[in-house]
């Protein structure tokens, strides 16, 4: 892979009109050009995707979560086909926020995963404690609980064989405002790739890319990527902003 670093942009549910992203979607074809170490990834809502699919540039997209059947009487469900039909590359799956706000298990997170991988979509997998944890003192255990759960039953071949993503998610760093310090990050991140290490070995281990996300900005991002150790980060609120948005781009661009 050319690039250096990914800036996966978690649009939520703040994109409120067509119109809206539309106008983002000029600004990102006009300001996009020139990136030669970011790989930019938009995960609109889902309703958007369409636009994405018309406008190509020099960013991939995603969507921001998914159904693990291809289809069926699942009402209100989105299948990875209609994501793939889309040209969508990416999925984000077991973002905290899914499995608080939507009750979604690890078991749930799991059958994302195999769907995705079966489908050729590539999985960014959300991993993280929440604050009671972390004040526990359980940070690994369940990042390592987290992490296992998602990958049961992918085999090592499947590791190999596709691309995948994995983001550091604290749950109380997530829209506070408050960050982790890159040095925790990092620490994280190590574990991250000693766990793939333990179960899949060393080649796996190695490919995995291990994104940080929680409050990340323009003020914090330059830390966060050259000294917590990761291959990039995955944004929100911030990535809502086309000005914020641009500034992180161009910071990354001068690392
Ligand atoms: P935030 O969200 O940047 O608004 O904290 C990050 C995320 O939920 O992916």
């Amino acid at each position: 892979m050319k690039y250096k670093y990914i800036v996966g942009a978690n649009w939520k549910c703040y994109s409120k009109s067509e119109r809206e992203v539309k106008d983002f979607l000029r600004f990102l074809l006009r300001n996009t050009k020139n990136l030669r170490k970011t790989k930019l990834i938009i995960f609109p809502s889902f309703v958007y995707l369409s636009l994405f699919k018309e406008r190509r540039g020099n960013f991939s997209f995603g969507a921001q979560n998914m159904f693990f059947e291809t289809q069926g009487p699942f009402t209100g469900e989105i299948s990875p086909l209609m994501i793939k039909d889309m040209k969508a590359e990416f999925v984000i799956l077991g973002h905290s926020e899914r499995r608080r706000l939507f009750h979604e298990s690890d078991e749930m997170i799991n059958k994302k995963v195999i769907s995705a991988f079966k489908e050729n979509l590539i999985p960014l997998i959300c991993i993280g404690e929440n604050l009671r944890e972390r004040k526990e003192r359980k940070t690994f255990q369940v990042i390592e609980k987290q992490l296992k759960k998602s990958l049961r039953r992918v085999s090592k071949g499947t590791l190999l064989k596709k691309e995948f993503i994995l983001a550091y998610e604290p749950v109380w760093a997530i829209g506070k405002g408050k960050f982790c310090s890159p040095k925790e990050i990092e620490t994280v991140s190590l574990f991250i790739r000693k766990i793939l290490f333990k179960i899949y070995g060393k080649k796996v281990s190695e490919k995995a890319k291990i994104l940080y996300g929680g409050s990340v900005n323009s003020s914090n991002i330059r830390d966060i990527l050259t000294k917590g150790r990761v291959e990039g980060v995955l944004v929100g609120s911030a990535s809502w902003d086309k000005r914020e948005l641009l500034k992180m781009l161009k910071i990354i661009e001068k690392i």
